[in-house]
C-alpha cells in the first residue's frame, strides 16, 4: 500500500471501535483480575489507575498522533516523520522493537485465548451443570495437557492469521462494533449475578480499599506494565490503527473514550470475579487460572448455565481475537510495505508465532518469561521512547498549528497533555524502572 493510497476508516467511530477491540481483551477479563489478586488488591488497583491516567493515556494520544501523521506502519511512519522533521533516524527503532514485541506477546496470548476455546467446547457438552463437580479440576486437566492446549492454540493462531491475510480495514471495525457491546452486556449479567450471590462487600473492600503495606516494588512495575498491556501501548499497535484514522478525527476525545471503556471493562470484570472468589473460599492470588476456575462455578449454578457459559467464553475468545489482530498488524503492514505479499507475511508470521506458542505450552517458564519481558520491560520502554520522541524531539509545541488541527480540544487540556507527556510520563516510567531494579 503506497503512502498516497493508504486507506482510512470511514468514520471516527470505526477507529474507536477498532481501538477498543484492540484494547479490550484478555488483559481486561483474564489478566487484570488475576494480577489484582496476586498483588493484594486495592493498592495495586489504585497504582494501576494512576498509571493509566498519567502514563497510559498520554502515550496513547502520542501513538495515535504518530500514526495519523505518518499514515504508514509503525516502522515506516517513524522513518517518514523523522525524515520530514529532520530528526534522528534512530527513533525508527521504536517501530522495530514494537513489531518484535507484538509477535512475542502473541506467543503466550494465543495459548490463553485457546483456553477460552476449551471452555466454549465444554459448554457444548453441557459441562456447566450443578452436577459437574469437576470444574475446579478441569483447568488443571487442561493446563496439564499439551495436546489439548496445542489444538486450541493452533486454531486461534489460524483464525487470527486468516483475518489478517484478508485485510483489516473493513473487517475489524465491523466485527468489533457488534460483538463488543454483546460482551459488555454479558459481563454486566455476570456482575449482577456475582454481586447478588457472592461476597460483594468483601470483594469491594478487596478491590477498592488500598492497603499500601501490601504494595511491593514488583507490584508497581506490574501495574505500569499492565497499563501498557491493556491499552495496547508501547509497540505501535495504536500507531498502526492511528494511520487509518480519517483526517478530521479528533485524537484527544477519541483516545479518552477508548481508555475509559477499557478501564470500565477491567473493573467490571474484577467485580464479577472477586465476589465469587470470596464466597467460594478460593484464593484471590490463584494466578492465571482465576477466571477459568471462578466463572464456571457461577455458570453452573445458573439456569441455562451452559448457554451463558459458552456464550461468555466465545465472546472472550472474540475479544482476544480482535486484540490479537492488532498485535500482529504492525508486523504484517511492515513486511507488506517492504514488498512481501500480505499472504506470505501472515503465513510466515503465523508459523513463527505457532512455534513460540508451542514452546510456551510445553514450558510454563517460557510462558511467564514472554509475559514478563514484554509487559514489564519492552512495552514501558517503548512507551518511554514514544513520550520522549513526541514530547521532546519532534519540533512543535502546544500552540503550533499541527497540534490544534489534530487534537481540536480545549487548549488548556492540550497543554496538560503535553506537559504530562513531556515530564510526568517519562519520569514516572524511569522511577518505576529504577525502583524495581533496586536502584532506588
Ligand atoms: N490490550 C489487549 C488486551 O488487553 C492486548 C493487546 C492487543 C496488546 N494489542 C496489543 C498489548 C499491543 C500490547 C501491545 O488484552
Amino acid at each position: 500500500m503506497s503512502d498516497t493510497q493508504h486507506a482510512s476508516w470511514s468514520s471516527r467511530w470505526t477507529f474507536i471501535l477498532a481501538a477498543t477491540g484492540s484494547a479490550v481483551g484478555l488483559g481486561n477479563i483474564w489478566k487484570f483480575p488475576y494480577i489484582t489478586g496476586e498483588y493484594g488488591g486495592g493498592a495495586f488497583v489504585l497504582v494501576y489507575l494512576v498509571c493509566i491516567a498519567l502514563v497510559g493515556i498520554p502515550v496513547m494520544i502520542g501513538e495515535a498522533y504518530l500514526g495519523k501523521r505518518g499514515r504508514l506502519d509503525p516502522v515506516n511512519s517513524l522513518r517518514k516523520i523523522t525524515t520530514e522533521s529532520g530528526t534522528d533516524k534512530r527513533w525508527t527503532l521504536i517501530g522495530i522493537s514494537g513489531v518484535l514485541a507484538g509477535v512475542l506477546i502473541m506467543m503466550f496470548y494465543s495459548v490463553v485465548a485457546g483456553w477460552s476455546l476449551e471452555y466454549v467446547w465444554l459448554a457444548l457438552q453441557n459441562g456447566y451443570s450443578p452436577a459437574n463437580a469437576g470444574l475446579q479440576t478441569h483447568f488443571d486437566g487442561l493446563t496439564g495437557s499439551i495436546e489439548r492446549q496445542l489444538l486450541w492454540q493452533t486454531l486461534f493462531v489460524i483464525a487470527t492469521m486468516a483475518i489478517l491475510a484478508a485485510g483489516v480495514i473493513d473487517g475489524i471495525g465491523r466485527t468489533t462494533g457488534v460483538l463488543m457491546p454483546v460482551l459488555f452486556v454479558l459481563l454486566l449479567i455476570l456482575l449482577g449475578y456475582s454481586l447478588s450471590n457472592g461476597a460483594a462487600a468483601e470483594a469491594a473492600g478487596f478491590m477498592f480499599a488500598p492497603d499500601f503495606s501490601k504494595l511491593s516494588a514488583e507490584a508497581v512495575l506490574v501495574a505500569l506494565g499492565h497499563a501498557f498491556f491493556t491499552l495496547s501501548l508501547g509497540m505501535g499497535a495504536i500507531i498502526a490503527y492511528g494511520s487509518y484514522m480519517p483526517e478530521n478525527a479528533n485524537i484527544g476525545k477519541t483516545i479518552l473514550t477508548v481508555a475509559a471503556l477499557d478501564t470500565l471493562i477491567a473493573l467490571v470484570a474484577g467485580m464479577a470475579i472477586f465476589p465469587l472468589v470470596f464466597a467460594n473460599s478460593l484464593a484471590p492470588g490463584a494466578g492465571p487460572g482465576l477466571m477459568f476456575v471462578t466463572l464456571p462455578i457461577s455458570f453452573s449454578a445458573m439456569p441455562m448455565g451452559s448457554v451463558f457459559g459458552g456464550l461468555f467464553f466465545a465472546l472472550v475468545a472474540i475479544a482476544a481475537l480482535s486484540s490479537a489482530i492488532s498485535m500482529i498488524e504492525p508486523a504484517v503492514a511492515w513486511l507488506e510495505n517492504n514488498g512481501i505479499s500480505r499472504h506470505r507475511a501472515t503465513l510466515g508470521l503465523g508459523m513463527v508465532i505457532w512455534l513460540g506458542g508451542a514452546a510456551s505450552v510445553y514450558s510454563s517458564e517460557i510462558f511467564n518469561l514472554l509475559d514478563m519481558i514484554t509487559a514489564q520491560y519492552m512495552l514501558p520502554l517503548g512507551g518511554l521512547l514514544i513520550a520522549l520522541f513526541v514530547g521532546w524531539v519532534l519540533p512543535g509545541k502546544p500552540d503550533s498549528d499541527w497540534f490544534f488541527d489534530d487534537f481540536d480540544i480545549h487548549p488548556t487540556l492540550l497543554k496538560c497533555w503535553y506537559i504530562t507527556l513531556k515530564f510526568i510520563t517519562p519520569i514516572g516510567i524511569l522511577l518505576v524502572f529504577a525502583h524495581s531494579l533496586e536502584l532506588l
